[in-house]
C-alpha cells in the first residue's frame, strides 16, 4: 500500500499487449488517447449506432464492434457506466476474452459488491484516475498528469500487478503519483466522498445557505453569488494551497467567522450522519439501494433532477446568464 516508487514504475510496460477500451465517454476517450500516445496498441469498442463512432475515427484510433474489440484484446478496460458493466461483462466480455486476459476497471464498485464475477483465468485490476476524464487527457497532453489508484482483485496470471502498474504509467499517472489501494478502499472512499462532501454535502450546503438568506429577505441574486458562484474561487484556492494556507490568505473577518461558525453548521450530528452513511456504504446497503433504484427505472433520480431544475437558484442562474457575456 502507499505510493509506488519511481524505480518500480520505470520498468513497467504493457509491451505488445492489446487493450480494448469499451466505451468512448469521459474516461473512455481520455484513456484510449493517453494509452495510444504512450505507445500501447488500442482498439475502441462501441455498440452499434454509437454517436461516438465518428469521434473515435476523427481522433485517429482503431474502432470495432464491442465483441470484435474484445476478441482482439489482452486487456479489456470497461469504460462504460457502472450500471451497464455487469450485463456487458456477461454478454460480451466473458464469452470472448482470451484465456489469461485482464479486466481493467476505473472504479471498484462492480467487483467490490460482486456484481461482476470474473472468470477464474482472468486478472481483475483497478486503475482509477483521481479525476474526470477531461482532466486526465488535458494534463497528459500538457506533459504532466493526475494521480491514479491501482489495485488487484484477482491475480490469475501472476502478472496482474505488473499489468496494473504498466496501465497506470501509460495513462500518465506516474508523472504525479501511483498509489496502491484495494477495490474496497477505492470504492468506499469514492462513494463516501461524493455523498458526504463533493456532491451530496456541497449541493445541500449551497441550497441551504441560499434559502436561509432569501427567507430572511435578502435579494436572491446576492444570495446566489455569495453561496454558489464563490464556491469556485474557494475550491481553486483550496486545491492550489490546501486548507491551512487558504485560511491564512482570506480576510481576518472570514477566518474568524469560519472558526466560530463552521463547527456550528457541520456539528456533532453531521459527523454522526457521516459515520452512518459510511457504514451503509461499507455494509453494501447503499449498493442495494442503487440497484433497486435502477431496476425501477430511476424514479427517485428523475424526481430529484426535476426538483433541482425547479429550484429558485436555477431561475436566478438563468436571469444572470442572460445578462452577462459567456465565459
Ligand atoms: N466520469 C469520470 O470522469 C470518471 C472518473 C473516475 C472513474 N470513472 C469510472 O469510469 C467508468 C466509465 O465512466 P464514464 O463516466 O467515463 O462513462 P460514460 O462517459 O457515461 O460512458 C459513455 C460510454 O459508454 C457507452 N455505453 C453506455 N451504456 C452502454 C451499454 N449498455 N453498452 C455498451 N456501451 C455503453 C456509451 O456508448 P455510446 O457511445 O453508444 O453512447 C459511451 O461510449 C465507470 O466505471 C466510472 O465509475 C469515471
Amino acid at each position: 500500500m502507499g505510493i509506488i516508487g519511481a524505480d518500480e514504475l520505470r520498468g513497467a510496460n504493457l509491451g505488445d499487449q492489446m487493450v480494448a477500451v469499451l466505451g468512448y465517454g469521459s474516461q473512455g476517450r481520455a484513456q484510449a488517447l493517453n494509452l495510444a500516445d504512450s505507445g500501447v496498441q488500442v482498439v475502441v469498442g462501441l455498440r452499434p449506432g454509437s454517436a461516438n463512432a465518428a469521434r473515435v475515427q476523427r481522433d485517429g484510433l482503431r474502432l470495432a464492434a464491442l465483441d470484435e474489440a474484445v476478441e482482439q484484446a489482452d486487456l479489456v478496460a470497461l469504460l462504460i457506466p457502472d450500471e451497464a458493466q455487469p450485463e456487458a461483462y456477461e454478454q460480451v466480455v466473458a464469452p470472448r476474452l482470451r484465456q489469461g486476459g485482464a479486466l481493467v476497471f476505473a472504479h471498484g464498485f462492480n467487483i467490490h459488491y460482486r456484481h461482476i464475477h470474473p472468470r477464474a483465468d482472468l486478472d481483475a485490476l483497478l486503475v482509477a484516475p483521481s479525476g474526470i476524464g477531461e482532466q486526465l487527457r488535458a494534463r497528459y497532453e500538457a506533459g504532466n498528469g493526475i494521480a491514479g489508484f491501482v489495485a488487484v482483485d484477482q491475480d490469475a496470471t501472476g502478472q496482474a500487478r505488473a499489468r496494473a502498474l504498466a496501465f497506470a504509467k501509460a495513462l500518465g499517472h506516474d508523472r504525479v503519483a501511483v498509489i496502491e489501494t484495494t477495490f474496497a478502499e477505492e470504492t468506499e472512499t469514492d462513494l463516501f466522498a461524493e455523498q458526504a462532501v463533493l456532491v451530496g454535502g456541497l449541493s445541500e450546503l449551497i441550497e441551504a445557505g441560499f434559502e436561509t438568506l432569501v427567507e430572511a429577505g435578502y435579494q436572491p441574486e446576492i444570495a446566489y453569488f455569495s453561496c454558489l458562484e464563490e464556491v469556485k474561487l474557494m475550491a481553486d484556492m483550496i486545491h492550489e494551497r490546501g486548507l491551512a494556507d487558504m485560511k491564512r490568505r482570506i480576510s481576518t473577518t472570514a477566518a474568524f467567522g469560519a472558526l466560530l461558525s463552521g463547527p456550528r453548521v457541520i456539528d456533532r450530528s453531521s459527523r454522526a450522519a457521516m459515520r452512518e452513511l459510511l457504514a451503509d456504504i461499507a455494509a453494501g446497503r447503499f449498493a442495494q439501494a442503487l440497484s433497486a433504484e435502477m431496476a425501477a427505472g430511476g424514479p427517485r433520480l428523475e424526481a430529484e433532477a426535476a426538483r433541482a431544475r425547479a429550484h429558485p437558484l436555477e431561475a436566478v442562474r438563468r436571469r444572470l446568464r442572460g445578462s452577462r457575456p459567456r465565459e
